[in-house]
This record gives C-alpha cells, structure tokens and sequence, in this order.
C-alpha cells in the first residue's frame, strides 16, 4: 500500500479553513453565556479540533476520547470500546462532540449513550464531514462542516490505515492492491 493508491482532493485547505471559521463562529453565538466543554474523537478529529476551537470566541474546556471500533476499513459494526475515557467532569455541562465522519451513526450513538451516563445539561454533535445517506441509525448532527455522499476520506486528520492524516485537504481514495500470488521485485 501507499505509492499505490490514488488520492482525488474533494474539499481544499482554504474552503476546509473557511468552513471551519463558520463553525466556530456559529458555536461562539450558540453557546454565549453556556459552561461548554468540546470532546473531540481521538485520532480523527484531532487537527479539526485544533483548528475548530481557535474560532471559537467564548470561554470552553476541551476533553478527548479514543474509541476503538471493529470491522474493516469500509464498514464499522457498531461494536465500539473507549480506550481513552473522559477525564473531567460534564455534570450539568454543555457538551459538543467533535468528530471526523459520522457515517452509519453507530459510533455516535454508543458515545452518546455513554457520556449520557455522566448527565450532561445538553449533547451535540459537530461533524467534519456528515456521510448521512448511510446512517443505520438515527443520530442528529448539528453542525456539518462537509457532506459529502460517498467514497473512502483521507486527510485532515482522517486516515486509511492510519496514512494520510496529515494532508491539508480532504481526498477521495481509492485504495491500490497487490494480486494474490505477487511478488515484489526487488531492485
Ligand atoms: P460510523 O460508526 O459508521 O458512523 O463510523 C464513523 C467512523 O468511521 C468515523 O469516526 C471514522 O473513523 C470512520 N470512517 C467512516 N468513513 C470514513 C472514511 O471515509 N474515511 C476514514 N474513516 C472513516
Ligand atoms: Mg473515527
């Protein structure tokens, strides 16, 4: 893998900034006045994060979670563990998630079950890229940064086997392949 797959960029670093300059924004206005605390989606989210809360106006805190889900690169099953919990405490807090892709939903569903658990005052999400022509399961997304429909995305913080995390924009792969039985050449 790597040399051989082929990357489309979907969504440029400037219309990526500009968007997230909106969200934030738009966070800053809702939120006024609210005890609000961001948990962003370990890895995927990390860079959107990072960007994201440097357009936010208003006094947050910020917590992480690392999830671990099963399945293969294209489909999650919904089985989902948190290897990295919380560490504060969102009693009586706003809480927004922040996320890569929301795409089956079934990621979102379990967490929110999960940090529900802790009796937050509110839960939203906010999504980077919203994929919700596939969702199995009905999760809300309030603010969307992208949707976009269908294909394998990387960059941005999103990875395809852990690769590509660090591109600017956000690409369409299609993943290269060896045939069974192939034999790499050595040079
Ligand atoms: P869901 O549980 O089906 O909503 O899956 C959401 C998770 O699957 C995201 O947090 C991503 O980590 C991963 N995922 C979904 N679509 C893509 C993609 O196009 N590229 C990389 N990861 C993806
Ligand atoms: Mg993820």
């Amino acid at each position: 893998m790597g040399s051989k797959d082929s990357l489309k960029q979907l969504v440029s670093k400037e219309e990526i900034a500009n968007r997230v300059e909106e969200l934030g924004k738009q966070i800053s206005k809702d939120y006024e006045g609210k005890d609000l605390v961001l948990i962003g989606i370990l890895k995927g989210a990390f860079i959107f994060m990072a960007d994201l809360v440097r357009h936010i106006s208003i006094p947050i805190q910020m917590d992480f979670v690392r999830l671990s889900s099963y399945g293969n690169f294209m489909e999650s099953t919904g089985e989902v563990r948190i290897t990295k919990d919380i560490e504060l405490n969102i009693e009586g807090k706003d809480v927004l998630v922040v996320e890569d892709i929301v795409d089956t939903g079934l990621t979102l569903q379990y967490l929110e079950d999960v940090l529900n658990l802790h009796k937050p005052s509110s839960i939203k999400i906010c999504c980077l890229i919203d994929k919700k022509e596939r969702r199995q399961v009905p999760v809300d997304v309030d603010y969307v940064g992208f949707n976009i429909e269908r294909g394998f995305l990387v960059g941005y913080g999103i990875d395809f086997e852990e690769n590509y995390r660090q591109l600017p924009g956000i690409f369409k792969i299609t993943p290269g392949y060896e045939p069974e039985g192939f034999i790499p050449s050595d040079k």
